[in-house]
């Protein structure tokens, strides 16, 4: 039986005049964030301009970015900027509708599964769990035989459009920069995207976290790392993203037309460890934040494991076993993810011993 789903964190803060945090979104002393400490702050997420003069000079700042950060920003990118804006906007219309309007497409759980698609409040989070502060949009967008336009908004009458153009522009963005990591691991530049056989998935997710009465209580996104292969995020103005660096949480501050890249656990397993799948989380403010995060997956049953030739190459042992990414899914999602702040717990059961 589909559940009744609840109200969204967006119609409780906007229907509730809340001055405090409910008990369910507090956190967890130790993982609240501090902003004032915030004593990385000098230390800014690498830039990388793709169109850059050398191509061997971009190469070399992804392996570094990707072995030093696991994650990266990218500028001149080839999407359109204009696009980037008006994918933005659409999205914003969609979080101004009514709420109403916005319930018909809700996620609700099918067959006791915990529901994956549609507009909610809590994806993979079980009730039990206490809750992020944000609501969000999340769509299966490629392949295209997979989308579920039912849970598409209707409005505002351009929205199926411009998301579907700006998908397809994340799409090919992911795949250049498949390319670069490849190259940058001493491979042939397809050798990821043969990999994935052409067969890759795409999540788009759109993360609304609403203006917050005690930010400093609670958390828009709690720490954990992507489960996925590649993530393009693109955020607004308002500041949020923390990326982990050295044990310490750096901010990312939002450069418009600017994307936010990072490797999740699907490149930590292939590169055998080399490329880590960085934890990452999102903090609120009393100002209103958006961000789209468009996620690059295996097919479901595509078997992922240390890529054979770099471990021959460098002489190592695989660190990980070998796993289907429908199975990772399932374990990151129940294992680790569900027992928020998961971090990064869900890779430990693929660890090999190395004695
Ligand atoms: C995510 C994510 C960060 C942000 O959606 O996985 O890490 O800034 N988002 O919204
Ligand atoms: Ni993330």
């Amino acid at each position: 039986m589909p559940s009744e789903p609840r109200v969204t964190l967006q119609e409780l803060v906007e229907n509730g005049h809340l001055d405090t945090v409910p008990e369910d979104f507090l956190v967890a002393e130790k993982d609240r964030v501090k902003l004032t400490e915030d004593g990385a702050a000098k230390v800014e997420l690498p830039v990388i301009d793709m169109a850059g003069v050398e191509h061997g000079v971009v190469v070399e700042q992804i392996r570094r970015a990707c072995e030093q950060w696991g994650f990266f920003q990218v500028k001149n990118h080839g999407v359109d900027l204009q696009l980037m804006s008006r994918t933005q906007q659409v999205f914003r219309e969609f979080f101004e509708l009514p709420y109403e309007d916005r319930n018909k497409i809700r996620a609700v759980a099918e067959h006791d599964a915990l529901p994956d698609e549609g507009y909610g409040d809590r994806f993979g989070v079980k009730e039990s769990n206490s809750a992020n502060w944000s609501d969000r949009l999340r769509l299966y967008t490629f392949p295209v035989s997979g989308r579920r336009y039912e849970l598409w908004p209707q409005h505002p009458p351009s929205f199926r459009d411009t998301v579907e153009d700006y998908c397809e522009e994340a799409d090919k963005l992911t795949s250049r920069i498949s390319e670069l990591i490849s190259e940058s691991l001493g491979l042939e530049p397809e050798f990821l995207n043969d990999y994935f056989a052409g067969r890759s998935q795409q999540v788009l997710q759109v993360n609304y976290y609403p203006p917050c009465p005690q930010p400093d209580v609670t958390m828009g996104l709690r720490k954990h790392s992507d489960n996925n292969s590649i993530t393009l995020l693109l955020q607004d103005a308002t500041v949020g993203l923390q990326v982990k660096k050295d044990d310490q949480w750096v901010t990312v501050k939002p450069v418009e037309g600017w994307f936010v890249v990072n490797v999740g656990d699907q490149i930590e397993i292939l590169s055998n460890g080399r490329y880590r799948s960085v934890e990452h989380r999102a903090f609120v403010s009393a100002k209103p934040r958006m961000s789209i995060a468009t996620f690059s997956a295996p097919a479901d049953d595509t078997v992922v494991g240390p890529i054979p030739e770099l471990l021959r190459r460098a002489e190592e042992r695989p660190r990980f076993r070998a796993i289907k990414f429908s199975k990772f899914k399932k374990s990151f999602y129940y294992a680790g993810w569900a027992k928020a702040p998961s971090g990064k717990d869900h890779l430990g059961h693929l660890l090999i011993d190395q004695d």
